[in-house]
């Protein structure tokens, strides 16, 4: 047998690079900010970084409108700053993993701005879906896509005369066109730019949106669906012809021939698929080593959903015969704290599912400010920057109040994240005990816990691919690992006694030896 390779087990953290350290005072997180805390990146435990887009982008949508695929912006320190990076972290035995955006570029990229110049039926335009409108002067979308953000898939340009012309095709942002995945150019370039990153030590990519990027050939119109909410990103519905089209695969499948060329390189999907035979598809021998399942982020804090929602995604990950992952937040959800209540009592529940999350086997996703226990923030209408606020006629507010700045030291903002009093997002008053300085050297802290269990896991041999469950009243739930751990959730509203068995952690209090609710420990037997 073969040793596991070391994306199956292994905790990623998941780095926003705007909102994790800012080391040129522009208010703006950069990546000399990242090298300058791998010491705390370290002393976490994680075994990798997935950084967000760091490539050349207007940011109109924070670096996923790619505008120079094979640069990283000047925001962020230009490439320089980014091999400094990679060679410091690889000292330190942290890979760094990189995000890809296959499915849009940014209207800014050389590509687009030559397709609005060519006109209709070039070769210019072939890289992107460009379609006349309907209705007598083509004054009506070519079809009746939505736009994942908001309003219609389609924006109309002019033509050459200064007159209405074609509609161009964005699932995101009118600022991020869809590329033409029919045209063999695009699978090209990607070559270019898979071997590009890997060949500066890159040691994967996260894929985005890998369930888009191919087009059903006619474009046919969506059913009508209910007014979406600000969860639209994880919904996905069979019958949708935006995604999850068959020929999604024969590209993963190119990108694969292309990153078994560097074999401890990995990808990782953005794959918001929920039928577990579909997802697993994208797991196959020759397409993604890992797909992002996202149940657990869906999940609300009851033993039934948690349960129901590990089993599930260990189910599709042996469909897949794929190590599973685990995530409980990202950069485009609410943070879990906040979902799950807010203050005490969020907080409880969200340091309660880490062990729960961090207990099982396969790969874990740790959202930066997951082990701070950061809430969502509640920012004012004119600081808001997500495009889904503009795009949704201001009924959804978006994704920035999980995107605020890291707190690293201090009283007040910018709690040490910059030396500019104005950061990108503000930070919000009362977060001098949420600051790592705080956290750190408090053994009570969710810091001090993420470190921990992040050790715990380290240690422990076998992590496998399956869990045991064992039988417990309704509100708790307790699964036994495949080398004997057993983790005990308490989510009910009364406490609890606790199995024989040695706590090894708990993400909180025991008084009396019992288990309050919120809580989860972990429990080993000699
Ligand atoms: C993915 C990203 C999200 C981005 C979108 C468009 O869902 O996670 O942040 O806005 O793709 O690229």
């Amino acid at each position: 047998m073969t040793a596991p390779r070391w994306w199956s087990r292994a905790v990623f953290y998941q780095l926003y690079p705007r909102s994790f350290a800012d080391s040129d005072g522009d208010g703006v997180g950069d990546l000399d900010g990242v090298t300058a805390h791998l010491d705390y990146l370290r002393s976490l435990g994680v075994d990798a970084l997935w950084l967000n887009p760091v490539m050349v982008s207007p940011m109109v949508d924070h670096g996923y409108d790619v505008a120079d695929p094979r640069d990283v912006d000047p925001l962020f320190g230009g490439m320089a700053a980014l091999d400094r990076l990679i060679a410091a972290a690889r000292a330190v035995d942290i890979k760094v993993t990189m995000d890809l955006v296959p499915n849009h570029t940014s209207s800014a990229h050389p590509w687009f701005q030559a397709a609005l110049a060519a006109g209709p039926g070039s070769p210019e335009r072939a890289r992107y879906h460009f379609r006349d409108g309907r209705g007598p002067n083509g004054d009506l979308p070519p079809n009746n896509w939505t736009s994942v953000f908001g309003g219609p898939a389609w924006t109309r340009v002019s033509a050459a005369d200064g007159r209405p012309g074609q509609w161009y095709l964005h699932l995101f942002d009118a600022a991020q066109p869809d590329l033409n995945w029919d045209n063999p150019e695009i699978a090209a370039d990607l070559e270019r730019t898979l071997r590009f990153w890997l060949d500066r030590g890159v040691a994967g990519f996260r894929i985005d949106v890998a369930h888009g990027m191919a087009k059903p050939a006619d474009l046919p119109d969506m059913a009508d669906r209910a007014a979406e909410s600000d969860t639209a990103m994880l919904t996905s519905e069979s019958n949708d012809p935006r995604f999850n089209n068959d020929g999604v695969h024969a590209i993963h499948r190119d990108i694969r021939t292309v990153l078994d060329d560097y074999p401890d390189a990995a990808t990782v999907g953005e794959v918001w698929v929920f039928d577990n035979a579909d997802f697993a598809k994208y797991l196959r021998p020759d397409e993604l080593h890992l797909g992002f399942n996202f149940r657990l982020v869906r999940a609300d804090f009851t033993a039934h959903a948690v349960r129901e929602a590990i089993e599930n995604s260990l189910a599709a990950a042996e469909l897949a015969d794929s190590p599973p992952t685990w995530t409980l937040s990202n950069h485009d959800v609410e943070r879990e704290v906040s979902r799950y209540g807010d203050g005490a009592q969020g907080l409880s529940r969200a340091r309660a599912m880490a062990l729960v999350m961090l207990a099982l086997p396969g790969a874990v996703f740790v959202y930066n400010g997951e082990e701070l226990g950061l809430p969502n923030v509640d920012l004012p209408d004119d600081v808001l920057q997500d495009p889904v606020w503009e795009r949704s006629g201001h009924t959804e507010r978006g994704r920035d109040g999980c995107r605020v700045p890291l707190p690293w030291s201090g009283d007040t903002a910018p709690y040490g994240f910059s030396a500019a009093a104005d950061t990108w997002l503000p930070m919000p008053a009362g977060w001098g005990p949420l600051t790592v300085d705080a956290q750190c050297t408090d053994p009570e802290s969710t810091l001090s816990l993420f470190r921990r269990a992040i050790e715990l896991r380290r240690g422990r041999t076998v992590l496998g691919r399956s869990v045991r469950w064992l039988p417990t009243a309704p509100d708790l739930l307790a699964f036994q690992c495949e080398d004997g751990l057993v983790c005990l959730l308490n989510a009910g509203s009364t406490t609890v006694d606790l199995p024989a068995g040695q706590v090894v952690l708990a993400s909180g209090p025991l008084p009396g030896g019992r288990m309050p609710p919120a809580t989860a420990a972990w429990l080993t037997y000699d």
